[in-house]
C-alpha cells in the first residue's frame, strides 16, 4: 500500500489522503449460463460539448476471470459481487460450468461451488473460449493438470491468436498439448502429471505467467516464474486470497508444492475494470469543462501506469476514498477536462499498458504533439490487429497516422480537426469503445459498425457514455 502510494505520488498523479465479424462474441446462452445479450448494429456517436456526472464502470474482467477458475476448483462455494459483466467472464465461467463446477449467475452476483483441486470432470464437448485469450490461456494451465482430455477452442478471432507462449512452458511441466499448426486453438490437452519447473518468461505476459503458476498447483515439486518486467499480479493475490500460499521475490512468483494445496471458496468483491474507467478518463479530458466521477475502480499498481501516462500528459486525475479488498486497491477517480500534450509510449511501459493503447492512439488527434506507440508489435495479435485497425480509422476520421509494424504514430491537434465516419471495429471491443470515444469530440456524426463488440468487456458501454456525454 505504501508502495503503492509512492508510486502514484512520483506519477503526479493527486492523491487525496482522505480518502465480427464476431457473431460469437455475445451469444445469449453459453454453456447454459444466461448472460446480457444486446444486438446494436450500428451505434451512432454525435459530437459532444462536456462530459459530467458519475459512471461506475463494470467489474475488472481480468480479476473476474480469475476468480471464476479458482472457485471452481475451491472446495465449498465463491460468491462473487460486481462480477463482470464482459461476454469474455461469462465464457470463462461456461467452462468451468461444463468442467463440473455449480455456477449461479444473479446480474452481477455470482455463486459458484467448487469441485476441489482434483475434483473437475471431463467435458463431453470442447470448452468455448469465445473472444477470450485469457480464458483459454489461464484455463490451459488448470486443464494441463486434469486426468482427463479436454478440447478448447473459440471464436475466429481467438483461434487465430498465438498459443505456443503456453505450450512451451506447459509442455516442459510434462503436458501432453496438441495445437493446429502447433501454435493455435483449437487445443487438444491431455491432462496427467505435472512437475514443477522454473521458468524464465522470454516475454512480459501476465496470462503466461498466470497458466504457468495454475499449471503449478497441479505439479510435484515447485514451480516458479521469472517475469522480464512486472506483470499485472491478479492471480498472485487471488490464489492468495483462495488460501494458496506463494513466495514472491523480485519478479519471481513460486508456487511451494507441499502436497496440501487447497482453495477455499470464498465471499468476493470485484473491483471496478480501469481498462473500462480509461474510456471515461478519455472521454472526460477531452473537453476542457468536464467534471467526472468514476466509482469504485480497480487501482492495483500493476495496473496504473495508464494513470502515470495520463499524468505525464497533462491530463487532471484525482484518486479518492482507497481502500482495498482481497489485496485489490479500490478508489474512485475524478478527472476533469484538460489539455492533452501527447508524447511516446515505448519499450518497458507498453505491456503495462497495452489494453489502453487503443484508447491512447485514438486521444492522438486531440493532442498538442500526437501519440507515438513504438515497441508494441504485441498490438497485432490482440482481438484484432489493433495496430491496422486504429491506423485504418483514424485516417477514416481524417488523421494524419503512419503505422509501423511495431507501433504507430499519430499527428496532433495541429494536422486537423477530426471529422466523423463509419468505424469498422473488426469485432474487437477496445476498437470500437476508443473510436466512440473519439467520436464525442469531432465535428460530425460517427457510426459504429458492429458496435455490441463492446460487449466482450463492457455490455453497457454506449448507455454510460450517453448518460455522461452532454451534447450541444
Ligand atoms: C490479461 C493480460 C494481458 C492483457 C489481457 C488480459 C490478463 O495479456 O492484454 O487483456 O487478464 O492476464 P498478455 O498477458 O498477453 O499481455
Amino acid at each position: 500500500m505504501l508502495k503503492f502510494c509512492t508510486r502514484i505520488r512520483t506519477a503526479n498523479v493527486r492523491v487525496s489522503a482522505k480518502e465480427h465479424r464476431l457473431k460469437s462474441v455475445l451469444p445469449e446462452r453459453r454453456c447454459g449460463i444466461q448472460f446480457p445479450s444486446t444486438h446494436l448494429g450500428k451505434k451512432t456517436i454525435h459530437p459532444a460539448k462536456t462530459v459530467t456526472g458519475g459512471v461506475a464502470p463494470p467489474g475488472d474482467k481480468s480479476i473476474s476471470h480469475r476468480y471464476a477458475m479458482l472457485a471452481g476448483i475451491a472446495e465449498g462455494t465463491s460468491e462473487m459481487s460486481n462480477f463482470a459483466l464482459a461476454a469474455d467472464c461469462h465464457s470463462t465461467l461456461g467452462c468451468m460450468k461444463a468442467l463440473g463446477a455449480e455456477v449461479k449467475v444473479d446480474k452481477t452476483n455470482v455463486r459458484v461451488t467448487g469441485r476441489g483441486l482434483r475434483g473437475l470432470k471431463s467435458s463431453w464437448r470442447a470448452l468455448d473460449a469465445g473472444n477470450s485469450g485469457t480464458t483459454i490461456r489461464l484455463l490451459s494451465g488448470i486443464l494441463a493438470g486434469q486426468n482427463f482430455t479436454t478440447k478448447i477452442a473459440g471464436d475466429e478471432s481467438l483461434n487465430q491468436r498465438p498459443m505456443k507462449r503456453i505450450l512451451t512452458p506447459l509442455r516442459q511441466m510434462g503436458a501432453r498439448i496438441s495445437a493446429r499448426d502447433e501454435n493455435f486453438a483449437p487445443l487438444e490437452i491431455h491432462g496427467g502429471k505435472l512437475h514443477g519447473i522454473h521458468y524464465e518468461m522470454p516475454m512480459a505476459s501476465a496470462q503466461v505467467k498466470s497458466a504457468v503458476l495454475l499449471a503449478g498447483l497441479f505439479a510435484d515439486g515447485d514451480t516458479s516464474v521469472q517475469e522480464p518486467t512486472r506483470t499485472r499480479d491478479h492471480t498472485e493475490l487471488a490464489l492468495e486470497e483462495f488460501g494458496v500460499p506463494i513466495e514472491r521475490h523480485g519478479l519471481t512468483t513460486r508456487i511451494v508444492a507441499n502436497g496440501s494445496i487447497r482453495l477455499t471458496g470464498r465471499k468476493i468483491e470485484a473491483p471496478g475494470d480501469l481498462s473500462s474507467a480509461v474510456f471515461f478518463i478519455a472521454a472526460a479530458s477531452l473537453f476542457e469543462d468536464s467534471t467526472l466521477h468514476i466509482q469504485g475502480v480497480g487501482l492495483n499498481p500493476t495496473r496504473t501506469a495508464i494513470l502515470d501516462v495520463f499524468a505525464r500528459m497533462g491530463a487532471s486525475i484525482q484518486m479518492l476514498s482507497l481502500r482495498s479488498a482481497q489485496g485489490e486497491v479500490i478508489g474512485d477517480i475524478v478527472v476533469k477536462g484538460a489539455p492533452l500534450k501527447g508524447g511516446v509510449i515505448e519499450k518497458a511501459e507498453v505491456p503495462l499498458v497495452i489494453d489502453e493503447l487503443p484508447m491512447l492512439a485514438a486521444l492522438g488527434p486531440f493532442t498538442e504533439e500526437g501519440i507515438e506507440i513504438r515497441d508494441a508489435a504485441e498490438l497485432r495479435v490482440k482481438e484484432s490487429d489493433r495496430i491496422a485497425a486504429l491506423a485504418a480509422n483514424l485516417r477514416r476520421m481524417g488523421a494524419q497516422v503512419e503505422e509501423r509494424p511495431d507501433g504507430l504514430k499519430v499527428q496532433g491537434r495541429g494536422a486537423g480537426k477530426l471529422h466523423g465516419a463509419e468505424i469498422e471495429p473488426h469485432g474487437d471491443h477496445r476498437i470500437a469503445m476508443a473510436f466512440a470515444v473519439a467520436a464525442l469530440a469531432a465535428d460530425s456524426p460517427t457510426t459504429i459498425r458492429d458496435a455490441q463488440c463492446a460487449g466482450v468487456s463492457y455490455p453497457t458501454f454506449y448507455d454510460d457514455l450517453d448518460r455522461v456525454a452532454e451534447r450541444a
